[in-house]
């Protein structure tokens, strides 16, 4: 069109409407008329321009790009995806956790890192976060765990009372709430932080040979984090820093790269390791696992539309393509059913036609009909048929990805391997891995959010966690509080005084 020109607005219908501005009224002076139904579609689209955000994960964003493969991996996974010189377009998302949709990008939270690889073999989704363990490691604890990080019934406010309540009755979480409350808890960007499928997962190869493997998406932009205080700041500043940092980048042509590398585990290595290698809560050693590289994945296009690029984006670890499959993390097995049911209500049953899910390669599955169904069916409806219906095929398929089990039904803890306990990955990290000033900020940290308002027999459990993570470390921390108590209510820093408290208790 040439320049200075432009398309006539119209309706949905396509009609040309006559205004922009001005609805249809009986006379300049009189009442809007009923029979204006482009002023009734403009009020009604807009009363439905909501859609329910996601539970968890609700503020987010993300760009497309591609993922292109370095290396050979093929004797690992026959995985289409990432076989040698293979390039796949790919989304990814990034997110906050526990905030609302408007809420500050720059809140101290693990990030989601969820990738959707459109793959010649359908859609393969990695929805991963920017941290390699997790709080829990028994689905039923999941939806707690998030309550407990949401908002209050009776106030409606985050409650840090609540959140350390839950961390303190709950050991599993010591790794992670060490690391969420270290530097990388809050990254700089999205750009500068790694991604990691936390879970390990099945690969299988051409022959049939299965390895237990783990995902280390790490950042060619270099780890880069915020301190409380410039997280606080930003917060202040601008709410979506994150979001328009993304943006940005990729407008202006400075594509951010993250290099996949694995952790690659023999099949038969699971039942000997000394950790459970499908704990969540646990990570599997550098030394133990070194990373063997795969590829690099580059983000290059932002969304033009948000809403139906980014919000109606629908990532499901049950996508699963030939050559990839789960592990008996049971957090995992819960997930592959928790994400498309989420989908079903978020986006209604046919949120996989929608174009950002739809995979790039045809569909010829056998659902049907549902509300906003818009790719039409063909007959036949069902299998088997006689009437050249698709037909399943484990040529493209392969078996069943998985492993023997066998056992009672129980609800039990899993099993523990020679090395398994909550505290030792965490004290490893503490101790090996930070160094003092990263110790300092993470005692600083620990201070800050249990200064806010957290009851004291919660705060007495805290001391007690922190001590078991590393005695020094959980000495200072108590240290810390009643000092900061001391500064703030001299009283109430007295009472909370293990010495004066043994005192009482002696008299
Ligand atoms: P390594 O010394 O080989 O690895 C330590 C890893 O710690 C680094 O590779 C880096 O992960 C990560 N790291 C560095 N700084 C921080 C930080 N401030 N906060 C969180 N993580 C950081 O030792 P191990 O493999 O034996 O692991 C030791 C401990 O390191 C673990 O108990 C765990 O807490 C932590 N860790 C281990 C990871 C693993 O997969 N083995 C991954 C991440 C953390 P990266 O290279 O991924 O950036
Ligand atoms: C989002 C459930 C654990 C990463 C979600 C959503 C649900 C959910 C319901 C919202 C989905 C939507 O509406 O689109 C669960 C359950 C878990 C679990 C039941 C454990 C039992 C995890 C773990 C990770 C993770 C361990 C990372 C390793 C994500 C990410 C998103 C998400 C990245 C956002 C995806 C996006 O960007 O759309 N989760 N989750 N979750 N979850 Fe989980």
């Amino acid at each position: 069109m040439p320049s200075g020109e432009y398309p006539p607005t119209t309706n949905d219908a396509g009609i040309p409407v006559e205004s922009d501005e001005h609805s249809l009224t009986l006379g300049p002076e009189g009442p809007v008329l009923l029979q204006d139904h482009y002023l009734i579609e403009q009020m009604a689209q807009f009363n439905r321009e909501r859609i329910p955000e996601r539970q968890p994960h609700a503020k987010g964003s993300g760009a497309f790009g591609r993922f292109e493969v370095t290396q050979d991996v093929s004797a690992y996974t026959k995985a289409a995806v990432f076989q040698p010189g293979v390039t796949t377009d790919v989304l990814v998302r990034f997110s906050t956790v526990a905030g609302e949709r408007g809420s500050p990008d720059t809140w101290r939270d693990p990030r989601g890192f969820a990738v959707k690889f459109y793959t010649t073999d359908g859609n393969y989704d990695m929805v991963g976060n920017n941290t390699p363990v997790f709080f829990v490691k028994d689905p039923l604890k999941f939806q707690h765990f998030i309550r407990s990080q949401k908002r209050r019934a009776d106030n409606n406010l985050r409650d840090h009372d609540m959140q350390w309540d839950f961390w303190t009755l709950s050991p599993e979480s010591a790794h992670q709430v060490t690391w969420l409350m270290g530097d990388r808890g809050i990254p700089r960007t999205w750009r500068h932080m790694n991604g990691y499928s936390s879970h390990t997962y099945l690969w299988i190869n051409a022959r049939g040979k299965k390895f237990w493997v783990k995902y280390h998406f790490k950042t060619d932009q270099g780890m880069e984090y915020f301190t409380q205080h410039e997280a606080d700041q930003m917060a202040a500043v601008d709410t979506d820093y994150h979001t328009r940092d993304l943006f940005e980048a990729i407008e202006r042509g400075d594509h951010p790269s993250w290099t996949l590398s694995m952790q690659i585990m023999p099949f038969d290595d699971a039942e000997r390791y000394r950790f459970n290698p499908f704990d969540l809560t646990k990570v599997w050693p550098h030394a133990d696992y070194p990373l063997v590289e795969v590829g690099r994945m580059t983000l290059d296009r932002n969304p033009v539309d948000h809403h139906t690029e980014i919000e109606q984006a629908a990532f499901e670890p049950n996508n699963m393509v030939p050559g990839i499959g789960p592990s008996p993390d049971r957090m995992l097995l819960a997930r592959l059913f928790s994400y498309a049911d989420a989908h079903r209500h978020r986006l209604g049953a046919n949120y996989k036609q929608l174009k950002v899910n739809a995979p790039h390669v045809p569909v010829h599955s056998y659902s049907k009909d549902g509300a906003m169904r818009y790719e039409p069916v063909s007959d036949p409806v069902y299998a088997p048929n006689s009437k050249a219906g698709p037909r399943a095929d484990t040529e493209r398929s392969g078996e069943p990805a998985g492993w023997a089990a066998a056992g009672e039904i129980v609800r039990s803890p899993y099993v523990s391997h020679k090395a398994d306990d909550d505290w030792s990955q965490p004290g490893t990290l503490v101790r090996d891995v930070l160094d003092d000033a990263a110790r300092e900020r993470l005692i600083d940290n620990i201070v800050g959010h249990l200064l806010n308002q957290v009851t004291e027999p919660v705060l007495q459990r805290a001391f007690h966690y922190w001590r078991n993570v590393d005695t020094d470390l959980g000495r200072q921390v108590e240290e810390g509080v009643r000092a900061k108590q001391g500064e703030l209510d001299p009283k109430a820093a007295e009472q909370g005084n293990p010495a004066r408290r043994s005192m009482q208790a002696k008299a």
